[in-house]
């Protein structure tokens, strides 16, 4: 993998933004749901970063749980809008308060299937906070209660998103130059 700072084009959210933002967001998951107890589903591998950031600024009780989707062909960056889960949850929802965590919504292909499942096994609540909101891409209408930044349609990476599966580790977001990335 290519150092990524010979295709970058630009920090479109710098770290410190981040944090301020998701700090932000978590205050006010704790305000909704004052007295209340949740289930914080995400989905990976991508939302990982921001669950394990944003929890730590909640101070209602939190569960979290893991599910895997796959959306895209492999090393594809298109969503084909066929999902499929790979991974599901290990516990019941039932009368449960869900918030699932995304890192992006794109298409939302991937949420409004994972939506319609969660639905069917009755929780209490049921809602979406996402990271990023790539509104203009969008095929599917997709229900968000917490949107972290809504970002214009460009290829992003970095802070749980990869670029061909690498530099999911750095602690902002970036831009990719297409014209300067070669796959290897
Ligand atoms: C990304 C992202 C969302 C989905 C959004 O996941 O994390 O789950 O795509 O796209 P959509 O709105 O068009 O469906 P990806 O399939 O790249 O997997 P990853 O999180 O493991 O990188």
């Amino acid at each position: 993998m290519i150092d990524y700072h010979d295709f970058i084009a630009e920090v479109l959210i710098p770290e410190d933004s981040l944090q301020k933002r998701i700090s932000e967001l978590g205050e006010k998951i704790s305000r909704d749901y004052a007295g209340k107890e949740l289930l914080m589903i995400c989905i990976l591998r991508g939302g990982v970063m921001f669950l394990t950031d944003l929890i730590r600024h909640i101070d209602v009780p939190v569960a979290i749980e893991f599910m895997a989707v796959s959306s895209y062909g492999i090393g594809g960056r298109e969503s084909s809008g066929n999902v499929r889960i790979t991974l599901d949850l290990n516990c019941s929802i039932q009368d449960k308060h869900v918030i699932i965590v995304e890192d992006i919504i794109d298409s939302g292909h991937t949420l409004a299937s994972v939506i319609e499942l969660l639905q069917t096994r009755n929780p209490a609540s049921l809602c979406v906070c996402t990271l990023l909101d790539k509104a203009e891409r969008r095929e599917v209408d997709v229900p968000v209660k917490y949107t972290g930044f809504p970002i214009p349609n460009k290829f992003v990476f970095g802070y749980g998103l990869d670029i061909d599966d690498y530099y999911r580790n750095l602690p902002f977001i970036g831009v990719v130059d297409l014209d300067k990335f070669k796959p290897e």
